[in-house]
């Protein structure tokens, strides 16, 4: 494993992001959360690329269409940042094919296990009690009723444990389920 390729990726994305964007979604400590959870699952399966994992995980939001609209379409950014390190363009392919993949809206299964275990990842920091912070931080910004977003756990959060690819990835996501029910429980409880 590169060390100094990692440590330039992880400057990359503090560059690329504030330190806590306030809409909840996408910044350098989501970006590391889906880095350090997506290594956790890697550590489970045999076999899989812990470059390609580490490259797509602290990638996969530096062209989102918040984050930097222009370079959405090609993953400018990413590119860039791979060519600048010289990694080689098998690998660019699969890291980018991983990232165009795995967002929620998207609904698409990422084809190789490096982009399961990424996808895993990403999905595990939108559930538990960083996915209740996100979820409140995010109906705040857009000016929404708390009960609104209550709605989103119900339409999203509370699905995304059945679409887990790993079993590593299902385990960590039922503690973060249980979580949330029992938040969901005790609102009721308190309405
Ligand atoms: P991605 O960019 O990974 O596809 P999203 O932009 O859909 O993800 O979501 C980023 C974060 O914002 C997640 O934690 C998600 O739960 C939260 N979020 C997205 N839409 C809503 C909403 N309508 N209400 C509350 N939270 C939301
Ligand atoms: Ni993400």
């Amino acid at each position: 494993m590169n060390n100094v390729l990692i440590k330039h990726a992880i400057d990359y994305i503090f560059h690329c992001f504030s330190a806590g964007d306030v809409a909840g979604g996408h910044d350098s400590a989501h970006t590391m959360r889906v880095y350090h959870n997506a290594l956790r699952i890697a550590e489970t399966i045999d076999g899989c690329d812990i470059q390609t994992i580490s490259l797509a995980a602290l990638l996969h939001d530096v062209d989102d269409r918040k984050v930097s609209p222009s370079t959405h379409e090609t993953l400018g950014n990413a590119r860039k940042f791979m060519s600048n390190e010289n990694i080689s363009e098998d690998i660019v392919t699969k890291v980018c094919n991983i990232i165009n993949k795995i967002s929620f809206s998207g609904g698409k299964i990422p084809d190789s296990i490096e982009g399961k275990i990424v996808q895993d990842a990403d999905r595990l920091d939108a559930i538990g009690a960083i996915g209740i912070a996100r979820a409140f931080a995010y109906g705040g910004h857009a000016g929404r009723p708390m009960t609104e977003t209550i709605n989103h756990f119900h339409e999203k959060l509370l699905h995304l444990k059945d679409l887990m690819n790993t079993p590593e990835g299902l385990r960590l996501a039922e503690e973060r389920h249980n979580y949330m029910v029992d938040f969901l429980e005790c609102w009721k409880k308190e309405s």
